[in-house]
Order: C-alpha cells, then sequence, then structure tokens
C-alpha cells in the first residue's frame, strides 16, 4: 500500500510573517501520522524561515517551480542548487498556472522535470483538462497526451521518482470540485497509461494525487478511491487548522 500525501499549494500567498504564524499553528496541533506524507509548497522566500520553524515536523518543503537551467545569468529564476541548498528537493512541475500564465508548454515542463530528476529531485507532475475539454469529452486524451510527451522516455529508476497530480483547470479554485468518481476514473488511466509504458511493478509504486477544490469536507471522498494516493490542495492548505484536518484525515487512508 501506498503512504498518503497531503499536499499544500500556497501559490502567492503568505509573507514569511504570516509563514512562520501557520508553522508555529501547526505544530501545536501534534504529530503527523505514520500513514501520511504532509509536503508544503510555499512561495520560494519562504522556504529557508519555514525549514527553521518546521524543523523536525516531518513536513516536506517542496517549490512551486524551477528553472530547467544550471544556474547562471536568467533574472527572477530559481535554481535546483539553491533549493538544494535548502533542502528543498520536491518541486511541483507543469502547473496550470505556469501553463498558462506563463507559457509553460510540454516541452518547457520536460527540461524542467529532466533537471529536477538530474539532480534527484522528487517531481510533482501536474496534468488536467480545461472545461471545454472535459464538456467534448476529451479530457482523458488530453492527461495521456501530457503524460506521453513529458514523461514516456524516463528511465525506470526516474519514473520511480515522480508523482502525478491530476488537477482538472476547471475544479481548480472555483470550488467546483470533480466527482470522486471523475477523480478516480482519471487516476486509474494514469496509472494504465503507467503500466502500458512503465510495466505492473512501476504503475504500482507510483503515487497519483487529485487536485481541485479539496477541502476537509470532502478530501475522504477522494482519499478512499483505489487509485487516488493523495490530494494537492490549494485554498484549503493556506489555514493551518484546515490543512492539519486534511492531514488527520488522510491518517485514516494509506499504509
Ligand atoms: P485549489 O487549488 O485547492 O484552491 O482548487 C489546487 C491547486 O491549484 O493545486
Amino acid at each position: 500500500m501506498r503512504k498518503v500525501i497531503i499536499a499544500g499549494n500556497w501559490k502567492m500567498n503568505h509573507a514569511p510573517s504570516k509563514a512562520l504564524a501557520f508553522a508555529e499553528e501547526l505544530k501545536s496541533f501534534g504529530k503527523i501520522p505514520e500513514a501520511v506524507v504532509a509536503m508544503l509548497f510555499p512561495p520560494f522566500v519562504d522556504l529557508y524561515p519555514l525549514r527553521e520553524a518546521l524543523g523536525d515536523t516531518g513536513v516536506i518543503l517542496g517549490s512551486q517551480t524551477m528553472s530547467a537551467e544550471d544556474p547562471g545569468a536568467f533574472t527572477g529564476e530559481i535554481s535546483w542548487d539553491m533549493l538544494e541548498d535548502m533542502e528543498v528537493k520536491t518541486v511541483l512541475i507543469g502547473h496550470s498556472e505556469r501553463r498558462a500564465f506563463y507559457h509553460e508548454n510540454n516541452a518547457v515542463i520536460t527540461r524542467k522535470l529532466r533537471t529536477a530528476l538530474a539532480h534527484g529531485f522528487t517531481p510533482v507532475l501536474c496534468v488536467g483538462e480545461n472545461e471545454e475539454e472535459r464538456k467534448e469529452g476529451r479530457a482523458r486524451t488530453k492527461v495521456a497526451g501530457q503524460l506521453h510527451r513529458v514523461l514516456k522516455d524516463l528511465e525506470p529508476e526516474e519514473i520511480k521518482r515522480v508523482m502525478v497530480a491530476y488537477e482538472p483547470i476547471w475544479a481548480i479554485g472555483t470550488g467546483q470540485n470533480a466527482t470522486s468518481h471523475d477523480a478516480q476514473e482519471m487516476a486509474e488511466t494514469i496509472r494504465q497509461w503507467c503500466r502500458e509504458i512503465f510495466g505492473e511493478e512501476l504503475a504500482e509504486e507510483i503515487h497519483i494525487l487529485y487536485g481541485g477544490s479539496v477541502k476537509p469536507q470532502n478530501v475522504e471522498e477522494y482519499l478512499s478511491q483505489t487509485d487516488v494516493d493523495g490530494v494537492l490542495v490549494g485554498g484549503a492548505s493556506l489555514v493551518a487548522k484546515d490543512y492539519w484536518t486534511l492531514i488527520e484525515k488522510g491518517g485514516h487512508y494509506g499504509a
């Protein structure tokens, strides 16, 4: 059985002072259950102070993106070695907001993923369809296409380290969450795709998350699905109490 991943994506929220207050409150709730891997993807500026503040809580800090390039003349970017220096070894790649607002296409995303893997990071690759694609019955083809473009040439030891987050674009930040049936169906499609390309054993190992308007009230609907191994949560991860409730509920699932 796979562990349950409860991942919070803060996006462009929580300046360092707020991040520190969040960490203090989170610590007051207690220990993270064994069955849960808790992750947080805060803004870059929060990574270092949060690492100090979260100490040995076990919360894994990740970056919301990363440059595909080695350190050098790339104004405004963050490199793998800066993250590594802060002991951050997990990175979101291809979030739909990066794809939409910063023109990250599958070619850019593939390069970022390769840089991440080459330096021992755990990449969390985000995939998902938009509303029109869902309505026209093209959701699965869209997601399979994204996987194919970005992951198909990876080596077995590389794919093992990748997590896939299925985030339908129409469900992100809208309060209009996908049904657990839709989430399971797509998670199953993703696992099946992995099975076909990488074989049964690797397909069973890979973690598949659902994201899009997940909150404490609906998280269990997703975690109870066979192929959904965790959640990637935006809005609800900003409130320490809500993030903690997600973690607590996650403790009832997973290995
Ligand atoms: P949301 O965001 O939970 O606020 O919908 C999810 C995400 O973008 O990762």
